[in-house]
């Protein structure tokens, strides 16, 4: 904190918080840019009220964040880190009809929560599996984005309710904490997955391992934890779960655009200029 005193300009990271605290600690702070496209880390308003610019890095980790979305989900349903475990531990003694039994995709039902850019790009990828595809948002897309991936625009209850994979791509707020609590939870089918590569506390993290533990739903697939880079307890423990650490946009492609991004729109801002990556 005390380096920023003199400063005008912060490169940040998403572990950065960027409150009161830390604006109090920056007088001479003219602009904050994000190495990240979410920017629930910063005060955005606290920033505004005292004319700091903060920019982020949006649409660039779009591709390689629904790609990942992708790995997780097929990573849960097929079992593939078990898989990995079992070769590993020298424990496959052969072929066998029974053996590590995941769970099929093509055909099934994705729910995206959430559709924004990464939603939609993950909707898309859902075509190429068959898959029906169903959204909730809190509001309703294009009908020509709905139509031209044949996503259905329902409630939160039946997206829980009728989906085989439930994938999370809202934003955090207020609004987003803990949307999947134990009563969602309650309200998913006992066969299915909750994938999050999105933020750790949309999902209250304590209830998701109870309902791993007890076999509430089948599986889940995550990359972001509440409490991150903490996991709840237990979590670790279940086997149901394929745990990731945050790597989603972690791609030498896509970091590389992110920093090139980052930097432009400090530099941007700091020129004066109002950066097309502007937030406020
Ligand atoms: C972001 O940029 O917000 C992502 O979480 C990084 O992977």
């Amino acid at each position: 904190m005390k380096s920023l005193k003199d400063k005008d300009g912060l490169l940040c990271l998403l572990t950065d918080k960027v409150d009161h605290e830390l604006l109090d600690a920056a007088p001479k702070l003219k602009a904050v840019s994000t190495f990240s496209v979410g920017f629930d880390h910063i005060d955005v308003p606290a920033c505004t009220a005292r004319s700091v610019a903060v920019t982020n890095t949006p649409g660039v980790l779009t591709e390689s964040t629904a790609d990942f979305t992708w790995a997780l989900l097929m990573a849960a349903a097929r079992r593939v880190v078990e898989g990995d475990a079992y070769m590993r531990g020298g424990k496959y003694k052969g072929w066998d009809p029974l053996m590590i039994l995941g769970t099929d995709v093509a055909g099934k039902t994705l729910g995206v929560v959430g559709f924004g850019r990464i939603g939609q790009a993950v909707a898309k990828r859902a075509t190429g599996f068959s898959m029906k595809i169903l959204y909730y948002d809190t509001r309703r897309a294009d009908p020509a984005h709905e139509a031209a991936l044949g996503a259905k625009f329902v409630s939160m209850d039946e997206l829980l309710a009728e989906s085989d994979y439930v994938s999370l791509h809202t934003v955090l707020d207020a609004s987003t904490r803990h949307l999947i609590d134990a009563k969602a939870f309650a309200k998913m089918k006992r066969s299915a997955y909750l994938i999050n590569a999105a933020r750790g506390p949309i999902v209250d993290e304590k209830a998701l391992v109870k309902a791993l533990k007890t076999n509430r739903i089948r599986g889940a697939a995550l990359d972001v934890y509440e409490w991150e880079p903490k996991m709840a307890p237990g979590l670790a423990s279940c086997r149901n779960a394929v745990l990731a650490p945050h790597l989603a946009s972690a791609t030498l492609e896509t970091r590389t655009k992110m920093g090139q991004m980052s930097a432009q729109g400090l530099i941007d801002s700091l020129a004066g200029r109002r950066s097309p990556y502007r937030v406020a």
